[in-house]
């Protein structure tokens, strides 16, 4: 029989690498039995939509067995599927069916910290200062002459210290909540647990992981303090910083902030051991960092060659509505992946940040910057991430401080995330929307003007933003994909990006007022193009 491989330059090409991939937060998708959160069988249930829709893969959030103080972020058992969301059992089907129909699966891998009603945290309270127990922990005494203080000045990302107090005196760390406890991936104990995790996983059939704050796994083992200038609280992003003895440090340096918790050298041991694990599996198994590195070069170490397979580019998601700000970023990441065999990935939006057209602007100039925006990422080289419901155009959602219940807002009293994770609206003309049976609404309130936005309501509309996306999808897969992977940024004039892939041109148009549309033949865009390309829209042409 023929080899293919020798004719087809691209049959060696790993799936992940041009992949879209959708993601689902499985509290908000659909919710099968009427309790008003999302679950498996509810996902499995709306899988043709997604086929529908053109994406290759789907990764959903963390689904296993948690008392979900951050929204199953907070894992107390790895291997099993929590009852609010189903059974293992419905895992498997969701796989098969998942495959069936040509749709790649990504789970969620949490290996920073575990829920602290994991046995291992419980067997830690348990035990005794300085036992085996606790040193799969941070556990440490605190300062000042009775340990009354934290052993230092960490902070949480959601908010006040990082640390809390036990009844015997010592502290724990937890970088979230404190119900998040941190691993000590020092431990070897720890490593072997989830190793034995990812095996679990790739036994059942998934095709990958996304894997939780993939940066902090391993901190400074002195766990000194962090050092902060005068200007700035341990957790705010700095301007500047300065030498731990005071003195003064490079530019470059004093643009990076002092991270003893975060992008530790040794962190990528980790992902050297599983990518061996990954390996040993047919059918290109992938992993993709959840990393908040603080520059290009740090974001591509991750992707060596024998680490992760990508790693989200939020600076993509980061950047400002302007021409210069999104060149940069397309610069600066193809720069950092260009020395190894690393794909790059774009991201507007996922169940942790504003949604992207309320990021840029809200109303009809935000709607038509996100299909722009959307468009744009959507021709770039490399592998793209969507949102569920960023393909029906939803905003963010000013969620009644009552009805919210992210972490973050609990701790510090500021907004959360709560607005960007409203469960999706399928079709019907008041909520719940058909997100689940009868009437029972769902565990956020949805507003009362979304049956417009419907699945059910956009899907036969052709201006619909769902008609938009599923067009966009098409178009990538027929233009994009095939172009190459080169980009070569054009200098169309200020407020304008502009870049040629192959024989395809993007021209993005971030300013108010119309640009000049170069020749070509318009093979999608936008918003509606006549003669010149009008502010805030996008546009690609056949040019060769
Ligand atoms: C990142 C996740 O995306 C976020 O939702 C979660 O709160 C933190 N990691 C902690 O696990």
């Amino acid at each position: 029989m023929e080899d293919m491989t020798l004719n087809d330059p691209n049959a060696a090409r790993e799936w992940w690498r041009d992949a879209v991939t959708y993601q689902v937060y499985v509290r908000s998708f659909a919710d099968s039995d009427g309790d008003g959160v999302g679950d498996l069988p509810g996902i499995t249930s709306r899988l043709p939509y997604l086929r529908d829709l053109g994406v290759d893969a789907l990764w959903i959030t963390p689904f296993f067995t948690s008392p979900q103080h951050d929204h199953g972020y907070d894992v107390a058992d790895y291997c099993d599927v929590d009852p609010l969301f189903g059974s293992l059992a419905d895992a498997d089907t969701l796989l098969v069916r998942a495959h069936e129909l040509g749709l790649r699966v990504i789970v969620d891998l949490v290996p920073n910290h575990t829920s602290s009603e994991h046995e291992w945290f419980r067997a830690a309270l348990d035990a005794a200062p300085g036992s085996p127990e606790r040193a799969r922990y941070l556990f440490r005494d605190g300062r000042g002459t009775d340990g009354s203080e934290p052993p230092n000045n960490w902070q949480s990302v959601f908010g006040g210290p990082a640390w809390t107090r036990v009844p015997d005196g010592q502290w724990y760390l937890h970088l979230f909540d404190a119900t998040q406890p941190d691993l000590d991936w020092r431990n070897t104990e720890v490593g072997d647990l989830f190793e034995d995790v990812l095996r679990f996983w790739l036994d059942r059939g998934v095709d990958g992981f996304r894997v939780d704050v993939a940066h902090g796994l391993v901190k400074e083992e002195s766990l000194r303090d962090q050092v902060v200038t005068s200007d700035e609280t341990p957790s705010s992003v700095p301007e500047e910083s300065v030498a731990a003895d005071g003195g003064s440090v490079s530019m470059v340096e004093r643009h990076r902030r002092d991270e003893p918790m975060w992008d530790q050298p040794e962190v990528h041991d980790v992902y050297r051991r599983w990518h061996k694990v990954l390996a040993e599996y047919d059918g290109d198994r992938m992993t993709v960092a959840e990393a908040w590195t603080q520059t290009p070069e740090s974001m591509a170490r991750f992707v060596r060659d024998d680490e992760m397979s990508q790693a989200f580019n939020f600076s993509w998601l980061l950047a400002p509505w302007t021409a210069d700000a999104f060149a940069e970023v397309i610069t600066g990441t193809l720069a950092a992946i260009e020395d190894i065999d690393a794909s790059p990935t774009w991201v507007l939006s996922n169940h942790d940040v504003v949604r992207h057209p309320t990021r840029y602007g809200g109303g009809a100039t935000g709607l038509a910057r996100a299909r722009a925006a959307t468009l744009t990422m959507l021709a770039l080289p490399g592998s793209s991430y969507l949102y569920q419901g960023e393909e029906l155009g939803l905003e963010q959602v000013d969620v009644a401080p009552q009805h919210r219940s992210d972490p973050s807002w609990l701790r510090t009293g500021e907004e959360g995330r709560d607005g960007c994770r409203v469960p999706i609206p399928w079709a019907g003309d008041a909520a719940p929307y058909d997100f689940g049976p009868g009437a029972a609404q769902p565990w956020l309130p949805q507003p009362d003007d979304w049956a417009p936005l419907t699945v059910a309501a956009q899907a036969e509309h052709p201006d619909s933003v769902l008609t938009f996306y599923r067009a966009a999808l098409a178009a990538r897969r027929k233009f994009a994909t095939p172009a190459g992977d080169d980009v070569e940024l054009l200098d169309l004039g200020a407020d304008v990006l502009a870049f040629r892939r192959g024989g395809l041109t993007v021209v993005l148009n971030c300013a108010a007022a119309p640009t000049a549309l170069p020749d070509g033949e318009i093979l999608i865009a936008s918003g509606p193009v006549a003669g010149e390309l009008p502010g805030n829209t996008a546009v690609w042409l056949r040019t060769g």
